[in-house]
């Protein structure tokens, strides 16, 4: 398994080893222990499997099979948030390159058949807004 990129020098994995180093080192304490980062970091990136099982003096087959038996542990690292943002014609004349520009974190996207409610955007729960204006653009992105 490819790992995303890991700051193995961040606070949060600082303060999740202290957390887990503060664990009574038993095998019933596997599973808070990974709890533990994965509150931290939002996922298990390959140092803290390593930190746990040397931790609690397990092999990483056990420590892994744990991790991927769990759907709230994640072994891979969120994606960031992406809108999209239609660059049709329509949307294009009504402005959709000024939202590409306001905001970080967009792609863009083809028609999406939806001109008359142009410039369109589409959120990563593939909900679709019409006639979206920077401002109110950059109030959602913000939430
Ligand atoms: S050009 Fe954007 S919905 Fe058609």
């Amino acid at each position: 398994m490819k790992e995303e990129t890991f700051d193995s020098t961040s606070e949060a994995f600082r303060e999740a080893k202290i957390a887990v180093g503060k664990l009574p080192k038993k095998r019933d304490q596997l599973l808070p222990a990974l709890e533990i980062f994965q509150q931290k970091l939002h996922w298990l990136p390959e140092a803290s499997i390593e930190y746990v099982a040397n931790h609690l003096m397990l092999p990483l087959s056990e420590v892994y099979s744990i991790a991927t038996g769990y759907s709230e542990l994640n072994l891979l690292k969120p994606t960031p948030f992406k809108w999209h943002v239609c660059m049709g014609v329509a949307c294009d004349l009504a402005g959709a390159s000024e939202l590409i520009t306001c905001v970080d974190n967009v792609e863009q996207i083809d028609c999406q058949f939806l001109c008359a409610l142009a410039p369109v955007v589409v959120d990563q729960h593939e909900q679709l807004y019409g006639r979206v204006t920077t401002d109110n653009f950059q109030e959602w992105v913000k939430k």
